[in-house]
């Protein structure tokens, strides 16, 4: 075998474009095989000097293959190969959070078993590295929290609708104009990724795996430039989060993905674009904040090759690849429903514009221990019809349900078109 180390890359789109730049005149690695999905594509990089396969088995299967770096992303075929090339002896380099979120645990034992290592720095937090500091940096903590915004995508979009007061079809239009959206946005903007990603982040928080259809989500697609507008008004900038936390000693996790009012003077609140940033609370560190690139070429590939040198570095040893593996429970978090958590909250709805429905209002709210900080009507259409904000006190989401249910029952309301947590 070569006294490099050999890699197989597994995708060549942006990611893996970033990786080959990086590396490809690296005397410490030599890339073997790059696999795709189409062989006749052009690409940005010159593939003369290497061999192409549209077979990604190909790569799991060739005994002069050490490491594969999958960049390629989703699961099917390429959960497929990565098992595998682990059965293979082979390690794994990943910057795929859905298949580490949902197969996570099965991977992690496959690699423990066959002695290899996988290592996914890029699968949360694009060029943050992140992953190596809650895996080995924040050893000595227990963690009680980890919050941030964990999605370019939606960071982008939300900053375009406030900065230039875009609608929210034109701001994920330009996001995937600049190619920072997929064609299909579905998993940003519904919010699937970050709950990949806080699913990745809880279970090395809490070493346990978290299940990632226990966890409550949504998504950005509701919010309108008014709501950007009038959260702004009350002293507060929309960001779409991801949230880890223990429920006090009850043994359940608070796992969630949802967009969040977040305070001006927060830290995340300055937290613009294509941007990340997490923060993490520890018993001995207190609270520690990560920002910086959360996707993109290069930001992504810096993560990837990071684990590459790693990985490198480490093969020199013996029996080291147990050594990276997260420490996991076999037993998967209890998840805290929705239902159960508490929160502040801002409610947009739109009512008639008779006399008592403020009264209206306040009463259910009262019936179910809603207690209202802030009210403010904004408008009447043509029709009758008046645009009304409720700014809510920290209440238990099953008692604002109640509120709700009732609030919708009444015959002077219209629609509650946006119910949103705010951060406090
Ligand atoms: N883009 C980012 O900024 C970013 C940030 C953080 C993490 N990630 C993660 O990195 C991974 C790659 O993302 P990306 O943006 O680089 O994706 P991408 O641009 O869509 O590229 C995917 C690449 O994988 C290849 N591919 C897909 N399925 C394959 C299969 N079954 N066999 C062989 N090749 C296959 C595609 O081949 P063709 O080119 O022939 O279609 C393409 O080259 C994903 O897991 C993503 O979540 C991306």
């Amino acid at each position: 075998m070569s006294t490099k180390t050999t890699l197989g890359i597994l995708g060549l789109g942006t990611v893996g474009t970033g990786v080959v730049k990086l590396l490809r005149d690296n005397p410490q690695f030599e890339i073997r095989a790059i696999a795709v999905r189409d062989k006749n594509k052009q690409r940005e990089v010159d593939l003369a000097d290497f061999h192409v396969t549209d077979n990604a088995f190909e790569l799991a299967d060739d005994p002069n293959i050490e490491v594969i770096v999958e960049v390629a992303g989703g699961i099917g075929q390429v959960h497929e190969v990565v098992k595998r090339a682990i059965k293979n002896g082979k390690h794994i380099i990943t910057a795929n959070k859905e298949m580490i979120a949902k197969h996570g645990p099965e991977i992690f034992e496959a690699a423990n078993k066959h002695n290899v290592t996988v290592f996914f720095e890029a699968a949360v937090g694009g060029g943050i590295p992140l992953i190596s500091t809650m895996q080995r940096g924040l050893q000595a903590n227990r963690i009680s929290k980890v919050a941030g915004i964990v999605n370019g995508t939606t960071n982008y979009i939300l900053t375009m609708m406030e900065q230039e007061k875009k609608p929210f079809a034109e701001a994920l239009r330009e996001a995937q104009a600049k190619g920072y959206a997929e064609a299909d946005p579905t998993d940003d903007i519904e919010g699937n990724d970050v709950v990949y990603k806080i699913a990745i982040l809880a279970s090395l928080a809490f070493q346990s795996p978290v299940e990632v259809g226990k966890i409550y989500k949504q998504g950005i697609t509701q919010i309108s430039d008014l709501d950007i507008q009038l959260a702004n008004e009350f002293g507060y900038r929309i960001k779409m989060i991801g949230l880890a936390q223990p429920v006090g000693d009850t043994g359940k996790i608070d796992v969630r993905a949802h967009p969040m009012l977040v305070p001006l003077h927060h830290p995340l609140a300055g937290i613009e674009g294509v941007n990340n940033a997490i923060f993490i609370n520890g018993s001995a560190v207190g609270e520690v904040m990560l920002s910086g690139p959360g996707a993109g070429q290069f930001p992504t590939a810096s993560a990837v090759v990071g684990d590459i040198f790693n990985l490198a570095s480490a093969l020199k040893l013996p029996d080291f690849a147990r050594y990276f593996q997260p420490a996991m429970n076999s037993t998967t978090c209890d998840v805290c429903p929705i239902e159960e958590t508490t929160n502040a909250y801002y409610i947009r709805l739109e009512t008639l514009d008779v006399p008592g429905v403020i009264g209206h209002l306040g009463l259910a709210c009262g019936e179910h221990g809603v207690s209202l900080l802030g009210l403010v009507q904004k408008g009447v259409t043509d029709e009758g019809v008046a645009t009304i904000v409720l700014l809510t006190h920290q209440v238990k989401e099953s008692q604002l349900q109640a509120a709700l249910g009732d609030i919708r029952r009444q015959l002077t309301t219209k629609e509650i078109p946006v119910v949103l947590r705010v951060l406090r």
